[in-house]
């Protein structure tokens, strides 16, 4: 089975072609970063006509790296939300359209469970059942994964997002939009134990978390060391990567033990950071659990991960010619009976 995928939730256009029996033939994606970065975020509307200019010549382009045609495809899978309202209805507009012209079915995907699902196209790809801890721009959540469809929430943020917290803690440190990597990158370069700064909710007996006072914490730091050099820029940011980390890393490790599982999957943009990969990495090797990330390039939003989703839930759920975009989607909601 031949599956495309197109993601359109945000400030990234992807589209890829994912076989069931081949795995993932090919995937492009085009990222809105520079037309963004000069309003310090995601302009919606400027979002929505550019995925509308993209997504078409990538599908062009990911066929022609497969060496596939249009014909060849099963069905399409389309991110339905989470998301921009704007952008969700690109993506599913051009796949409910392609897939009427072909006579296939779509599939509509949460974009949060490509998320979860994305280490599965790694090698080796975990086994079910594992913790899953997704840490995007917009969501923090500890899910435990029993199989496909199979979501239990474990904990999560009661208000911003990790990736959110890295991205407004950038802003304020005049960093750019998005700050996530390049505040890691500064972060790698600082001194860790020149400031520090608080580890919200770290030893609350839930599995929730709460990041909004810790951006607060380094906007205090930011105005009391005004003018900001850049070695105190750097040590802030060491100090925030350190906090941020601590508590993804030690709200982990409560959700294996209160679970009893011996797998973490780590999705999400988040994922992407360094620091955070080698403190679970040492806990993994300490602890005896295993660890298993997407391959690097599918930790930001993509269409390998949504095309993946897509063709697990090929034979569960099909339709075509009428669709509707979520803007707000609760994952738990997916659950199989
Ligand atoms: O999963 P994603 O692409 O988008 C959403 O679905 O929200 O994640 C984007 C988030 C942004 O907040 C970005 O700053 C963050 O992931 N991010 C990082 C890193 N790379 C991306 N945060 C920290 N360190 C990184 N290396
Ligand atoms: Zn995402």
């Amino acid at each position: 089975m031949l599956v495309l995928g197109i993601e359109s939730s945000c400030d990234e256009t992807g589209v890829a072609l994912y076989d069931s029996e081949a795995g993932l033939l090919a995937h492009r994606l085009h990222t809105q970063i520079a037309m963004h970065s000069e309003y310090g975020g995601v302009v919606p509307e400027l979002a929505s006509r550019d995925h509308i200019r993209r997504v078409l010549p990538l599908t062009e382009n990911c066929l022609a790296q497969a060496g596939k045609q249009l014909s060849d495809i099963d069905a399409i899978a389309y991110t339905a939300g989470p998301g921009l309202a704007g952008a969700l209805l690109v993506g599913a507009s051009v796949a409910n359209a392609m897939a009427f012209a072909l006579g296939k079915p779509t599939i509509a995907v949460h974009h949060l469970e490509g998320h979860l699902l994305s280490p599965c196209l790694a090698d080796p790809a975990p086994e079910f059942p594992f913790v899953a801890l997704l840490v995007s721009g917009g969501h923090t959540q500890l899910m435990a994964v029993h199989g496909i469809g199979q979501y239990e929430l474990l904990g999560e943020t009661v208000d911003d997002a990790a990736g959110e917290a890295f991205d407004k803690s950038a802003k304020l440190l005049g960093l750019g939009y998005p700050g996530g990597p390049a505040l890691s990158k500064l972060a790698d370069t600082g001194d860790v134990n020149r400031f520090t700064l608080p580890r919200p909710m770290l030893h609350t007996p839930n599995l929730d978390m709460s990041f909004s006072g810790l951006k607060t914490a380094v906007l205090n730091l930011v105005t009391q060391q005004s003018p900001l050099d850049d070695t105190t820029r750097a040590d802030i940011c060491a100090a925030f990567q350190a906090a941020i980390v601590e508590v993804l890393l030690k709200k982990s490790l409560k959700a294996l033990k209160q679970t009893g599982m011996k797998r973490l999957v780590i999705a999400g943009g988040v994922g992407a950071n360094r620091q955070l990969r080698s403190a679970l990495n040492d806990a993994a090797k300490k602890r005896g659990f295993s660890v298993f990330y997407p391959p690097l390039e599918l930790c930001t939003d993509n269409g390998a991960m949504i095309a993946y989703a897509g063709a697990q839930r090929l034979s569960e759920q099909q339709s075509a010619g009428s669709f509707a975009v979520k803007p707000r989607w609760d994952l738990a909601s997916l659950n199989c009976a």
